[in-house]
This record gives C-alpha cells, sequence and structure tokens, in this order.
C-alpha cells in the first residue's frame, strides 16, 4: 500500500523531474547526478541525527499511542545533551539559524517527540523568559501575499511593541516534514506546559515563541485560539 501511494506521488512530481525521498524527505532531482549525490549524503546524516538508540536513563514526560515524549535537561548525561543537540541542529539548518549556540544554554530545556519507529520526529527548546511581545499577525490577513511577499515581511508585522508577561519562551520548535499535521507541535506544547513549572500548569499566554517562521506563526496562532 505505501508503495502504491509512493508511486503516485513519484508519478505527479517525475513531470517537474523532482522525486521526495519517503524516508528523508528531501525533494531532488533523481536524474541530476549531483542532487543524487547531495540527496545520499544528506539522507544518511539526516537519517542518523534523528535515530533514537534507547538511553539507559530517559525522562518520559508523556506517552501516546504513536509515541513518546523524553525531556533533556542541562545537567543530563552527555549522550542525552549530546543527541539533543544533534537534533536541534537539524532543526536550525531547516529554519535557517546561523546560530549554532544557544543563549542561555544552561537554562535550555529539550523537549524531544520519539515515535514508535524510535525516529526523533519532534523537537521544541524552551528557554525562561520575564517579556514577551504578542504576535498580532492573523492568518487571514496573509491570504492575498505571495509567498515572498509573506517571507519578506512577517519578521516586520508580526510583533506588537508592548511587552508582556511571560514565563516560557519557544526558542525552537520543529517537527520532521513528513511527520507534520499530526498533532505532534500540539503536544510537545501541552507537555511543556504541564511539565516547565513544577507542580504548575502554564496557560498559553504564559508562552511565547520567540521570532517565529511562517509555519510557526501559522501553527501559535492556531495553539492560541483553540
Ligand atoms: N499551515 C497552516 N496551518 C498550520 C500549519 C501550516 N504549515 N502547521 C500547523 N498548522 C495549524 C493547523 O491548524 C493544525 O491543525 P490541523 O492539522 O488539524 O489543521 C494546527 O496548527 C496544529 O498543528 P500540529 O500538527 O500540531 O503541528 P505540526 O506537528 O505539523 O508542527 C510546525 C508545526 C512545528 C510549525 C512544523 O510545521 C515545522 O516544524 N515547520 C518547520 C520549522 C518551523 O518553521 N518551526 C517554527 C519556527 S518558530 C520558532 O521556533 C519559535
Ligand atoms: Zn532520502
Amino acid at each position: 500500500k505505501q508503495d502504491e501511494d509512493q508511486l503516485i506521488i513519484d508519478a505527479g512530481q517525475k513531470q517537474f523531474g523532482a522525486t521526495s525521498c519517503s524516508s528523508c524527505g528531501m525533494v531532488y532531482s533523481a536524474d541530476n547526478p549531483e542532487d543524487n549525490f547531495q540527496h545520499s549524503q544528506f539522507h544518511q546524516r539526516f537519517l542518523e541525527s534523528i535515530k533514537y538508540v534507547g538511553w539507559k536513563k530517559e525522562r518520559v514526560v508523556a506517552e501516546f499511542w504513536d509515541g513518546k515524549i523524553l525531556l533533556v535537561m542541562p545537567d543530563d548525561p552527555k549522550y542525552a545533551i549530546k543527541k539533543a543537540e544533534e537534533v536541534r541542529q537539524v532543526a536550525d539548518n531547516e529554519l535557517g539559524f546561523q546560530q549554532v549556540t544557544l543563549t542561555r544554554p544552561a537554562q535550555a530545556k529539550t523537549y524531544l517527540f520519539i515515535n514508535s519507529e524510535r525516529m526523533i520526529v519532534g523537537c521544541l527548546v524552551t528557554e525562561p523568559i520575564r517579556q514577551a511581545f504578542r504576535v498580532l499577525m492573523q492568518p487571514d490577513q496573509a491570504k492575498d501575499m505571495t509567498k515572498d511577499d509573506f517571507m519578506e515581511r512577517h519578521r516586520a508585522w508580526c510583533c506588537s511593541t508592548v511587552p508582556e508577561q511571560a514565563i516560557c519562551g519557544i526558542s525552537r520548535i520543529w517537527v520532521f516534514g513528513l511527520a507534520r499535521r499530526k498533532g505532534i507541535a500540539t503536544r510537545l506544547l501541552d507537555t511543556v506546559r504541564s511539565t516547565f513549572m513544577y507542580g504548575s500548569h502554564l496557560t498559553k499566554d504564559e508562552i511565547a515563541f520567540s521570532d517565529p517562521t511562517p509555519d510557526g506563526k501559522l501553527f501559535a496562532t492556531k495553539y492560541s485560539n483553540t
């Protein structure tokens, strides 16, 4: 069945000369040797980065039928920190973040969503913050814009200038391309809210997204209003 689906996808994309890899998600042109080479390089490294081998000590903070969420704290064993960093780099890469280190690594917490195939398909990094600027954009304001307009302008008009109280900053949120729209980001955030501060449940207003991408903003707007 999966092969059949993939064939249909391939057939749809072949006319543009592009194929989408069903395991790493990279879109490339299979007829182009250089593309093929780049894909095989990316493919291996990517799958290695998101592979979860199982740890002696893991902090499970949520469990679901299709996976679980682990929390990695700054003082955890090296193997856990290293893996969290590796996945964060995958996310940063996709987000186009140049900055490789976190602003306050000693206070950052990383939440990882592990699926039933033992792949880390979601990553969320939090930092404690004192104030935040509310995202003002509504998704319907964007509907008449082309993607380029949107990309160019989104940073300029995303935030109010009035700071508000917030407690938890979402410095990164990323879900593997082939695992999106399955509620993984939602479940990561719900878990952050119930575990970020011991003994209290954060409201949606007490979390803030730093410098969201267009995807991030669509998601954040939906999440905050539901
Ligand atoms: N377009 C429109 N609506 C969206 C989108 C989107 N791309 N993504 C999420 N939503 C809305 C939908 O209403 C969705 O519900 P539905 O699927 O029932 O319609 C709802 O948000 C919940 O979505 P989830 O399934 O929980 O979100 P997902 O697991 O797909 O992850 C995320 C969303 C993290 C933004 C993902 O698309 C991603 O990793 N994108 C690339 C990286 C990125 O841009 N991250 C945000 C950076 S901002 C920051 O890090 C502070
Ligand atoms: Zn691949």
